[in-house]
Parts: C-alpha cells; structure tokens; sequence
C-alpha cells in the first residue's frame, strides 16, 4: 500500500487537472489518483460549513492544501469566485470546490413548495422551475443543490412532507427526475447547472409518528416497492449525488447502511454519482449508538458507501490513519474519491468563467415571477366548491378579507426559503385590491397576529367586516415555521384559534371561501362544512397572491390535484390511496354517535375503521375541482390480454361537460387482483394533463408493459405475475370507470 511519503517521493510531475483527458474519464481519472496522497484523497471527501467571513482565512489555507472538497453555505459569488481560484491555482493538484446550498423550491424567486408543486402533476412546470432556481443560484456561487427531495410520506404530521413530493412513488418519481433535469440542464458544464442531490436515502419519509428524524420501521418490500422507486427514477435521470438520511431503518441507521448504499445502490442500480452524508449525520453514528467514537463513526460510513462527510469532521479527523492502520481499504478509498472526481469532471467545475455568470437572467426577473405565478396557478387545489366561486365582481359590492395569511409576504414562502427575497411577494391582499380597484370595497381585518396566535381580541372587526360583506375571504393555514425540518405536528388541525375564527365567521350568514397556505394537509373535519368553497393554496411562493386572486375572480381556473391524502383527524394517519384491502376491509360503518346505547359487542361490524373517522379519507390522492366539470367514458383495454413480451394500451375519453374553458389531470390507477402477496388497491400508473374547451372530448391513453405491474413478491424477486388486473381513468384515485384485463405469462428484468 502506497504511504503519502512513498507517494510523494515517486511522484514526478503531478497531472494537473486541467490536464485531464475527460473524453478518457475512468483511466485518467485512476491514473490522477495514484498522482494523490492519502492526505489529498481524503480532502476530496470533506465539505465544510461557510458560517461568515471569520472562517475565511482558514478556508484559503485549506483549499489550497487540497483539506476541502466542498464548501456548503457560501452564497457570496466573489467569495466562491476567489476560492475557486486559489483550488484549480494554486492548489497543487487544481482540483475544483463544489458550492453546495439547499435550493430547494427557488432562490431569490420562491415557487410553491415542492408539495404545492406536486399538486400540479405538471413535469414540464417543475422542470421549468428547477432551471430558474439553478440560474439564479449560480450567480451567487452555488453549484450543486441539495434536491430534490424524494422522500415518499403518507404522514402529513412529518414537517418535511412540505419538501416532498408527496404519498405517491410514481408521482413523486416523475416529478424528481424533472427536478433533476431542471437543476442539471442538458449541458452540465454550463455555468448555471448545479449538480443535483437525491435525497434522503432511504425511507426518512416513513419516520415513526411523523416525528422528524424518528426510528423507521418499514420491509425490505416496502422500502422496494414505496420507498426506492423514486430514488430510482432520479438516477435514470442522471442525478449528480445521493445524500443519506438521518434515521435507522429497523436499527441500522442510513449512513451506515451497506446493503442500502452498495449493494442496492452501486451494484443493483449502478449509480457511478457520489453519496453525500446529511448534516452531522457520520457523526450521529455514535449518538444512535452503533458508533464508539468519530473513528468508529468514519470507518462505517466509509465503508458503508458514503463519499463525502457533510461537516462532521469525522472522515477530516480519522480517515487518513484509518487508511495507514489498515481499517479502512486503500482501493474503498480510491472507489470514494473517483466517485467524487467522476462528478467534478463531468460538471467542468474548474472550466466555467464566471464572466458567464453576468450574462444570466437577473434573479427576480419578470420572466423568473411569470414562471412563479404559473407554477402558483397550477399547485393550488380547489378541494370543494358549493358554487361560492369563481367570485363575479360586477357581483358583489363589498369583500371582506380576513385572517393571518392575507397579507403576509414571508409566511407566503414556506420552508427552506434561504435565500428568498420576500420583497418580491405579492399577497392575496394586494393582488385583489390591484385587481378589484374601486369596483368592489375591501375590508381587511387580520384577526389573529399570527397562524398560532389564541387570542381571540381580533374577531370582532372580523365578524363585523364579515356583517357587512357580500362574502368573507378567510386566509388561513399555518406560518412557514410550522413545516419544515424539525417541524412535526401531532395535531394537524388549523393552528391556533383558527376555528374559532372560521366558526365566528361563518356565524354571520354571510358566503364564506377559505383559502389555505399549510406546509401539509390538515385534518379539517370540524370546520370543513364552515365554508362554501375551500382553495388549498399550500405555500404558494413569491406569486402566490396574485395566482390566489385570479383563481378566486375566475381570470384563472384551478387544476391541481391532490399529492397527498386529506385525512378527516389526525387519528387517521396515515391514511393514502395505495392501501391493501385487509380480510375486513368497511363498506357501511356505523359511526360513534349513531351507536345505539348499551350497543350489542358485534353491533358495528367488525371491520377496518375508526368509530369517530370511518374509513375514508376527507379528500383523496389526486383529488381537485375544476371550474367546470369532467367527465370520463369509453375505458378500454387494448388487447385485453397481453403477453410480458408486449404491452397493453389503457384508454378513454374524457369530456369538458361545462360552460367554461379547463385542465383535467386524467389519471390511471390500476389494481393486481390475485397476487403472491397482497397489493394495494390502487397504484398510480399514469397521469396526463389533458386542457379542454367547452364540448371538446378527447381520448386519453396509456401505454403500459408487465415491468409497469411488477412488484417485490415475499423472496424480495422483482416480477410481475400473470393473472387479470383492474384498471381505473378519471379525475382522481376514487375513479370509477373500470376495465379489467389479463397479463397472461409475467416474468421481467430487475
Ligand atoms: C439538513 C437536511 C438536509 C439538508 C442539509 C444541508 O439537516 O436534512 O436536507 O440538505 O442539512 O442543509
């Protein structure tokens, strides 16, 4: 084994990056690192935190030693600019820095957050967003980001179901590798594509109780069939790196996870990216309790498959004697910094001028706000509608606009908003006035201080202003903070004296409409008969207000769609659409109050459901109304029957039945009727925004293969096994238009 001392005494000329043949990648790249000491190697593995100018100094020192790989944190453009300098300069290697950042739902422009995107079925869109976030992000340094985020969670009391992509591996799938696209560009040497980060692998959706960070009980099944598909589908997309997850799946915590990051990762997936550990996360080996100390922690994070160590120090700290001593692998070394090589090559960090950078759309820009307001349009669910809207405002002579969420600009963003700028907001409140002029009289009452706030002083100009209006607007949800990382609710009802609020309202007679910004789904089942029509807004982003408003006055028409289950309480959770059956599964339940007194013990059937809830979500995956109505016919299955070897076309037409213009997201869900193991009974398998005219029909279809139909049966094998199916097309997954079919023999590929 090669010692730094022999390695530098061989040495004769190092090969210089910039002398790198990237056409010949793999043997330049082998060749470059026997030019590396052991010292240099590990440096390619550490990325350090940028928490201000005090560290500044020391940062140059250790760039140009070859100690650092990445700095996290730093959005100064010239202070990135000089750093890069002094690693591809006057490092004796020239090795480039990658610049890491969580640019997770925009930079400077805020979209909606990546669940408020979900909601919008819309890859294109997503994409379009991703690529705005890249090139505003560039321009301040950053080159690689930390999404998308691709956590599957059917638990809206986990804070980060914000940052996700919602209950749905196939939906969360689509929209993550358009994610990746966006952030990448087709070109990743240009000087505005970031490196993509897949993230948190693996099942940190699944966190017990929806407690952040939580222990995560999943199969090996599920964790294939739910959990990974997604992840999957990032790589097929050629996502730069992989970051692990905080938690332990059944005791073995993510970042020490072999089977998850070698054998499933590189040897099943042949993922040649890099891996990533979370913030701290080698270190927190030792906190779970699998780790004696750093070394410990380090020496099972590397050989468990992660690259490079997210500010812990452990691998700065030990990877190198760890080496010496044997304990860890020279060639696992080697196999660590060729994956985080591969990526610098293939992205030509140290070629890019950042004189490019001046030549990009400004951050801010109308076009960066167009792409905002469209990307708020097509997240927002109109979840239901007694006729209250679209409001006509030759109609109506006096709005009331009440609540916490009206007229505030920085809740309007949600999560992970570092870098947003909220002087770009435009709030519900301003929007309508600009909109609405002196045409119609607005009364603004805010109510409560806050989403939180319990004191109830506030109401009585509200009920007043309500009085008075011809109908009452109640902004609420929950402020920003209410989501996010480390920020789970047990109780997911509207926060605060929101209710009390809603009801006091209500209260007057007069129409209410109720527009939401949350981080999640909430349990609404006590107000949800309060309000004539109810538009889940999510956290909308620096145009949600005026996508707000013109969805409310009908200059825009709603089409999103729910990515994830409304539950009726939080005792429901988790509650999703991909459900198994059961042996009991409810039909007509008997509900608690409608228990007859002294009620025999078999009275309400024993079958699965709650007393107080039932078995039905409030509203379910894939749900959203439209300003007119759809309706969906002619379901066929072409062939009927088919081979493994072939395909089969699922088909109908779907009709624009009402007077007014509008977009419909037909989906196919589809059920394995007789199986190995019990499956769920209904998985997405497709989706397609279909926008149609008055009248207009047109015929939806589907292509699916038996690969589509596989699932992991009770050995863990990937197949797809013969027998008849049942597939569904309409405007969510309580579609009832049905079509059976056969796949008659069924073996696939892995
Ligand atoms: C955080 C998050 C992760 C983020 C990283 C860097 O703790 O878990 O998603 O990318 O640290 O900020």
């Amino acid at each position: 084994m090669k010692s730094s001392e022999s390695a530098a005494a061989e040495r004769t000329v190092a090969t210089h990056w910039s002398e790198l043949d990237r056409a010949r990648e793999s043997q330049e790249l082998s060749r470059f690192i026997d030019e590396m000491t052991v010292e240099e190697q590990v440096g390619q593995l550490v990325q350090v935190n940028y928490d201000g100018p005090h560290v500044l100094e020391r940062l140059r020192e250790q760039v140009r030693a070859g100690r650092i790989s990445s700095v996290i944190n730093l959005v100064e453009a010239d202070v990135a600019e000089e750093l890069q300098r002094i690693a591809v300069s006057e490092s004796r290697l020239g090795i480039p820095l990658l610049f890491g950042r969580d640019v997770i739902h925009g930079f400077r422009t805020v979209f909606p957050i990546p669940l408020g995107q979900a909601a919008s079925w819309d890859p294109e869109g997503v994409r379009a967003a991703a690529r705005i976030a890249a090139v505003e992000a560039a321009a301040s340094g950053v080159n690689w980001t930390f999404a998308p985020m691709v956590d599957v969670s059917r638990d809206p009391r986990w804070g980060r179901v914000a940052e996700s992509l919602g209950e749905d591996p196939y939906l969360a799938g689509r929209l993550a590798a358009a994610m990746v696209e966006g952030f990448q560009a087709t070109d990743p040497t240009r000087v505005d594509s970031l490196l993509a980060c897949a993230k948190h692998f693996a099942g940190y959706g699944a966190s017990e109780a929806g407690r952040d960070y939580n222990s995560v009980n999943v199969s090996e099944r599920e964790l294939r069939d739910v959990h990974l598909p997604p992840f999957r589908a990032t790589l097929e997309a050629g996502v730069a790196s992989v970051m692990t997850a905080f938690s332990d799946i059944d005791g073995i915590p993510a970042t020490a996870h072999r089977k998850l990051l070698r054998a499933i990762l590189r040897e099943e997936w042949g993922f040649d990216g890099f891996v990533v550990s979370d913030w701290l996360s080698i270190a927190e080996l030792v906190t779970h309790g699998v780790a004696r100390d750093a070394a410990d922690a380090a020496r099972q994070a590397a050989r468990a498959g992660v690259d490079m160590d997210m500010v812990s120090s452990c691998y700065a700290d030990h990877l190198a004697s760890l080496i010496e001593r044997g304990t860890v692998s020279r060639s696992r070394l080697d196999a660590m910094t060729r994956n985080v090589l591969r990526a610098k090559l293939r992205f030509g960090l140290d070629r890019r001028d950042p004189a490019d950078l001046r030549g990009l759309a400004a951050p801010g820009c109308a076009e960066h706000l167009a792409q905002a307001y469209a990307s708020a349009i097509a997240s927002m669910v109109l979840l239901r509608n007694d006729g209250a809207l679209p409001i006509d405002p030759d109609a109506v002579r006096e709005i009331a606009v009440i609540g916490p969420l009206a007229d505030d600009g920085h809740e309007q963003l949600g999560t992970w908003v570092f870098d947003g700028d909220p002087s770009l907001s435009v709030t519900p409140l301003a929007a309508l006035r600009e909109r609405l002029g002196d045409r119609v009289r607005i009364q603004h009452v805010r109510a409560l201080r806050t989403t939180r706030s319990r004191d109830t002083e506030g109401f009585g100009p509200a009920v007043d202003a309500a009085r008075r209006a011809d109908v009452a607007l109640l902004f609420l949800g929950e402020e920003a903070i209410l989501s996010g990382e480390a920020h789970s609710r047990a109780d997911i009802r509207l926060p605060g004296a929101q209710e009390a609020l809603m009801h006091a309202v209500a209260d007057t007679g007069t129409p209410v409409v109720a527009v939401v910004q949350s981080g999640r789904p909430l349990a609404l089942s006590d107000v949800i008969d309060r309000a004539a029509a109810w538009l889940w807004a999510w956290h909308p982003g620096s145009m949600g207000g005026a996508a707000i408003a013109d969805l409310l006055l009908g200059t825009a028409s709603p089409a999103g769609k729910l990515p994830a289950t409304f539950p009726r309480m939080s005792g429901q959770v988790p509650i999703y659409h991909a459900r198994r059956n059961t042996g009991r599964p409810a039909r007509d339940v008997v509900l608690i109050d409608d228990l007859p007194e002294r009620a025999p013990q078999h009275s309400a059937g024993n079958v699965s459901f709650h007393l107080d809830a039932g078995t039905t979500p409030l509203f379910p995956f894939g749900h959203g109304l439209a300003y007119t109505i759809f309706r969906y016919d002619r379901i066929e299955a072409t062939p009927p029957e088919f081979d493994a070897d072939a395909d089969i076309v699922l088909s109908a037409r779907v009709t624009n039945a009402g007077d007014r213009p509008g977009t419909d997201v037909a989906q196919l869900y589809v059920r394995d009727l007789l199986a190995s193991v019990a499956r769920p009974v209904r998985e997405l398998k497709g989706f397609v925004r279909v926008h149609l005219e008055p009248g207009e029909s047109r015929t939806v279809r589907f292509r699916l293969t038996a690969a589509d139909l596989a699932f992991h049966d009770s050995t863990l094998e990937r197949v797809a096994e013969p027998g008849e199916f049942e597939a569904w097309i309409g405007g969510s997954s309580e579609a009832e238009l049905a079509v059976r079919f056969t796949l008659r023999d069924g073996k696939v590929e892995s």
